[in-house]
């Protein structure tokens, strides 16, 4: 059992900003998982953990230990790769005992190990396979496996799934998340796949531009954006968004004809969110516009409503997407208005760029 703490972190490339005063928590036994766009910073944040790579200032601390100066080879850290890192000239049993038996674990033991990693992943079969003969699920099951046979203090995964394709893709989630909980291993998981950060993480931290823009659970993230970017990070589709602004408690849409109470909230720049599967279509709704495309997708239907321009602005057309039941009677190029769920209204303070 081990937890882990990151404190101020920044770390600096030259001119490049890529990590900038990052500070958090994994609790022992816990998932969190780092996902943002890509060029944010999570593969830097996860090599200053390993030792790859030195922060230009702040401290990491596994276990109450400070990292700092720590080689990586003592930190008692394991990564897994995007491209896997497999040893070409191994076999499959030599690959998962490698990491163990450079720490000298004793040859019964790294046996036993290499067994049970074998045998939880599935591997047994493959075992005196050479990484050239394997699948690219079965090459990350072996990298997985290679990080387990060592027992670290901490996992670190480097988007592991991006290789794959969709469905060994959503197969391999489904086995890591049950292994990580299985295991209850502390781990920190980095990807820019928010459906990988819904189901792996205890809890997600945002990262925008080498900044943490939100840490919380995957409800939390997911409900409760605190940022139009999160907002419409997560979620497929992403969060509907209005640009606005507030003055004297009401919020007025510049794109479309929407006004809107917002009782108590600053005046200034604003813009308001609803995700998809909080709107419905009805006979009447603060949104009216015109179904521009409905896609159907077997289990549900996502119906694309263009939204009635402000009187007298006519030039900005914003589109918005409700969920809707698979038969839904929703037909392209006739009218329709939007109602929205009690609560779902969800208010951004600042401009859109910010
Ligand atoms: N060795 C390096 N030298 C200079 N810039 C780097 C180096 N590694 C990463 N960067 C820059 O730091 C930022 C963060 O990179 P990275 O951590 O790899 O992002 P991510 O893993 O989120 O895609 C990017 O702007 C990237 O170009
Ligand atoms: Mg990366």
């Amino acid at each position: 059992m081990s937890r882990l703490a990151i404190r101020h972190v920044s770390c600096r490339y030259g001119p490049v900003v890529a990590l900038e005063e990052i500070t958090l928590d994994v609790p022992s036994g816990q998932c969190l998982v780092l996902l943002g766009p890509s060029g944010c910073g999570k593969s830097t944040l996860l090599r200053c953990i390993a030792g790859l790579e030195q922060p230009s200032s702040g401290a990491i601390e596994l276990d109450g230990r400070p990292l700092a100066g720590v080689p990586p080879a003592e930190r008692d850290v394991a990564m897994v790769f995007q491209d896997y890192a497999l040893y070409p000239h191994l076999t499959v049993a030599e690959n998962l005992g490698f990491g163990a038996k450079a720490r000298g674990t004793p040859p019964a033991e790294l046996a036993e190990r290499v067994a049970a990693c074998a045998r939880r992943l599935q591997l047994e079969p493959l075992l005196e396979r050479r990484p050239a003969e394997l699948s690219g699920g079965q090459r990350q099951r072996v990298a997985v496996g290679r990080a387990l046979a060592r027992r670290p203090k901490l996992f670190l995964f480097d988007e592991p799934l991006s290789n794959l394709d969709a469905r060994l893709r959503s197969a391999l989630r489904a086995e890591l998340r049950a292994l990580l909980r299985e295991l209850a291993v502390t781990s920190v998981y980095v990807t820019h796949d928010q459906v990988e950060a819904m189901t792996l993480g205890d809890r997600i931290s945002v990262l925008r531009a080498g900044r943490l823009e939100q840490a919380g659970t995957p409800a939390e993230i997911y409900g409760e954006p605190a940022t139009r970017f999160v907002a419409s990070f997560l979620g497929t589709p992403p969060m509907n968004l209005l640009d606005g602004r507030i003055e004297n408690s009401q919020f007025e849409a510049s794109g479309a004809a929407l006004v809107l109470a917002a009782p108590g909230r600053p005046a200034g720049p604003a813009s308001v969110g609803v995700r998809a599967e909080h709107l419905r279509l009805a006979a009447e709704g603060p949104l009216r516009g015109r179904v521009v495309l409905v896609e159907r997708l077997g289990h549900e239907a996502l119906v694309h409503v263009e939204l009635a321009a402000r009187p007298g602005r006519a030039g900005e057309r914003a589109v918005w997407i409700a969920r809707a039941p698979a038969d839904c009677a929703a037909v392209e190029g006739e009218a329709a208005a939007l109602a929205v769920d009690d609560g779902a209204w969800k208010f951004f303070v600042g401009r859109s760029d910010e």
